[in-house]
């Protein structure tokens, strides 16, 4: 990890559905409004080899550890290539998903365990994610899980968020999308 990180790394998380994809364009452009140098990202992906491990991860099954430890391989590479040295420019990261996915998705989703960095919860009853998904392409590994999966990785969600309310903020992305970008817009004190 690099000596001196000037810039922020921002991290949306959330259950799939809750919203997160729809709003991160939008916040990447409220942030550049107000002159702050931008980068945006995903997990697992934004390298060349972290793309290729989203393939496998998002198609392929694996054992739970095998996918977490494959998480953790992606977002080395990422921070390594990308994430750090941004940072070290002043840059501001803006990345769909990060560590807390881990914990969610392989942690308590799957029961596995893993670690921790900065995130927004974007929080939605798990119903509603789930009909959001429902818009007909095909689902990947993660998104075809029972509705128990996705209420275990909410719950570990809002109970990382709970314990570190500093860290995280929990946006409620069952609202109106104006009322979503009224919310993140009052996280960044841009409103
Ligand atoms: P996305 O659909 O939001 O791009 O995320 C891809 C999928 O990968 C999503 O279903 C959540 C899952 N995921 C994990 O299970 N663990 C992780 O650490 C990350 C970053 C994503």
């Amino acid at each position: 990890m690099p000596g001196a990180l000037r810039g922020r790394l921002v991290t949306l998380e959330g259950i799939d559905g809750a919203g997160k994809s729809t709003h991160l364009p939008w916040l990447a452009e409220l942030l550049a409004q107000i002159g702050r140098q931008m980068w945006v990202t995903r997990e697992p992906g934004g390298t060349p080899l972290g793309e290729r491990l989203r393939e496998l991860l998002l198609r392929e099954p694996m054992a739970h550890v095998t996918e977490a430890l494959l998480m953790f391989a992606a977002r080395r590479e990422h921070c390594e290539r990308e994430i750090w040295p941004h940072l070290a420019q002043g840059t501001w990261v803006l990345c769909d998903r990060f560590t807390d996915a881990t914990y969610a998705y392989q942690g308590g989703g799957h029961g596995v365990a893993a670690t921790l960095i900065a995130e927004l919860v974007f929080d939605v009853p798990v119903g509603v994610g789930r009909a959001r998904l429902a818009d007909g392409r095909s689902l990947d590994k993660f998104e075809r899980q029972q509705s128990e999966f996705f209420e275990r990785v909410r719950a570990t969600y809002l109970a990382r968020a709970a314990a570190d309310p500093k860290r995280c903020r929990v946006v409620d992305s069952t609202q109106p999308l104006a009322k979503v970008r009224q919310q993140l817009a009052a996280i960044f004190a841009l409103s």
